[in-house]
């Protein structure tokens, strides 16, 4: 048990999904694993840890921004042991080439600031996805037929930006989407010699406005969490 995770010893799976929100914790939990056991609540930060496939796994809720997720990836990791932490989320695009649905398997997340970045001082460190964790998505991505980009993210800490001029900086030097926690996932996870991926779909678009319907979301979201259960075990 940790400050934010109610978990007895034993009870976290090595692999770890984790969704900013709890209650899509829940339903890829019920809809994906099997035996599911509710693990946390602490905070309504909802934990289950099942099996896919004979393979134990947890899906835990980080809360949105670097911050929230911060907390559970290090007591995920210090506390019970966690290995292999994937992201399953939405992002917003951020290229023309990029639409909404489209998978974004993210290789690196660019940040004004994160949790981390105060203990790198004038070091611009980047944030890097696991490559193994990587290449596997990318193949069952493609495998399932989703049109996928890989390249880098932006990882925000803001939703309601007021930085048009850094948006066009990004759009400028390739970056494909915002969200708001990939790069403090990968720092944590690298310091601590585990292994880190975010896999994202776009819900809406910062060019166009697009967002994508209520209704369209869960299954883009459930092709997110088949290509990252099938990453960490490939
Ligand atoms: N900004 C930040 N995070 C997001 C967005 C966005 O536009 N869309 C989905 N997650």
């Amino acid at each position: 048990m940790t400050v934010h995770i109610s978990a007895a010893p034993g009870q976290i799976a090595e692999t770890v999904l984790m969704p900013g929100d709890p209650y899509r914790a829940k339903w890829a939990a019920e809809t994906f694993l099997e035996n599911i056991e509710l693990v946390n609540e602490t905070r309504g930060m909802l934990g289950f840890t099942g099996t896919w496939r004979g393979h134990r796994v947890t899906i835990q809720g980080s809360g949105m921004g670097m911050p929230s997720l911060s907390i559970y990836a290090n007591e995920l990791i210090r506390d019970y042991g966690a290995k292999t932490l994937i992201r399953i989320g939405s992002c917003g695009g951020m290229q023309p080439h990029v639409a909404i649905r489209d998978v974004i398997i993210a290789m690196t997340a660019s940040t004004l600031t994160s949790p981390s970045s105060g203990m790198f001082k004038e070091l611009n460190f980047a944030p890097c996805a696991d490559w193994s964790l990587l290449s596997a998505a990318v193949k069952a991505a493609k495998t399932k037929g989703c049109t996928t980009h890989v390249g880098g993210i932006y990882s925000s800490d803001v939703f309601y930006a007021e930085r048009p001029d850094l948006d066009e900086q990004m759009v400028r030097h390739g970056v494909l989407a915002v969200e708001m926690e990939a790069a403090e996932l990968y720092t944590v996870a690298v310091r601590h010699q585990c292994r880190a991926l975010a896999v994202l779909t776009v819900s809406d678009h910062l060019q166009t406005g697009e967002a994508l319907p209520a209704s369209a979301r869960e299954q883009s979201f459930g092709d997110m969490v088949e290509i990252a259960l099938e990453a960490a075990f490939s």
